[in-house]
């Protein structure tokens, strides 16, 4: 017999960065599936907005948890928040971009993108993906990026962090699928959320969260990352192919559209 989503994943998920974007799709799209909810985010106002929306339209249990994951201590407040529930879906997409020159930025912020996008995912894997392997089943996804398929200038350290993630994913999916843990890492496109007024960009050709987020729930477990869009999977096919130097070159020429003023060298307010 096909066990149900819920079954295999359930019956509790964790989702950090739900309360935008993307981890607010995947909390409305699991919560749909019947899984209770852990969610964590800074802005905790939004996380209880949603958490009472779904709680009352799905008959599921929701927690919301205020947590920064540039924090050393944010385990331990995820940890209290899921205290005596058996978590079996692990969502690590909170993260943030930085567009703009890297020698222009503040340094505090560089080092907060990799404690929020690798090292807070790092952690949180390790803690959850060991409870799920003890119990022989389980699910972790990683919210990368079709940007961790491509050295990007002008956004070096946030493209190089969606690359971690992946590399992270593809091998922890080998290793984990002997403990009955399946591991995704899906890698959107641009996408329709709050990203790229944080990173200080424009977004061009944004694709909706909720197709992302379906693609991302349906091939957990039966592949080790997913691309979305057709445009940006032939993007990754194409670059497979192309020098990767010229690939990178081209990338620069995008982004300087993308985040500078025409003209004036400064990123866009
Ligand atoms: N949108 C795109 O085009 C795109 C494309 C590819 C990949 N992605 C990836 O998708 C994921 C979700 O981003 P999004 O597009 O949904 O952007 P978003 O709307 O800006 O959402 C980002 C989420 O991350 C959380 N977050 C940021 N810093 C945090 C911190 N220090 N501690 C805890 N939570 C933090 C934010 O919550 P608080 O501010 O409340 O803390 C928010 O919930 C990211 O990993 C991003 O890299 C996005």
């Amino acid at each position: 017999m096909i066990a149900t989503f819920k079954e295999r994943y359930g019956p509790w998920a964790l989702v950090t960065g739900a309360s935008s974007g993307i981890g607010a799709e995947f909390a409305v799209q699991l919560a749909e599936a019947g899984l209770n909810l852990i969610l964590a985010a800074r802005r905790k106002p939004r996380l209880d907005r949603l958490a009472q929306q779904l709680e009352e339209k799905n008959k599921i249990q929701v927690r919301a948890v205020r947590a920064d994951l540039s924090r050393p201590g944010f385990l331990a407040e995820i940890l209290a928040a899921s205290r005596s529930v058996e978590v079996g879906l692990l969502v690590n997409n909170a993260g943030f971009g930085l567009a703009g020159n890297f020698l222009d930025h503040d340094m505090e912020k560089e080092a907060a993108l990799l404690d929020v996008n690798c090292r807070a995912p790092l952690i949180l894997t390790h803690e959850f993906g060991r409870k799920m392997a003890q119990r022989k089943r389980g699910g972790i996804i990683f919210v990368s990026s079709v940007s961790a398929y491509l050295a990007t200038p002008f956004e070096a350290t946030y493209a190089a962090s969606k690359a971690y993630e992946l590399f992270l994913a593809e091998s922890l999916r080998y290793e984990l699928k002997r403990e009955g843990v399946d591991v995704l890492a899906l890698c959107p496109g641009v996408t329709s959320t709050e990203f790229h007024e944080v990173a200080g960009m424009k977004a061009v050709a944004a694709m909706p969260v909720g197709p992302v987020v379906a693609a991302g729930l349906k091939k957990l477990g039966k592949k080790s990352s997913v691309v979305t869009g057709w445009h940006n999977r032939a993007l990754v096919a194409f670059l497979k192919f192309a020098p990767r130097w010229t690939a990178t070159v081209q990338a620069g020429r995008v982004m300087e559209g993308l985040v500078f003023k025409r003209g004036d060298g400064r990123p866009m307010e």
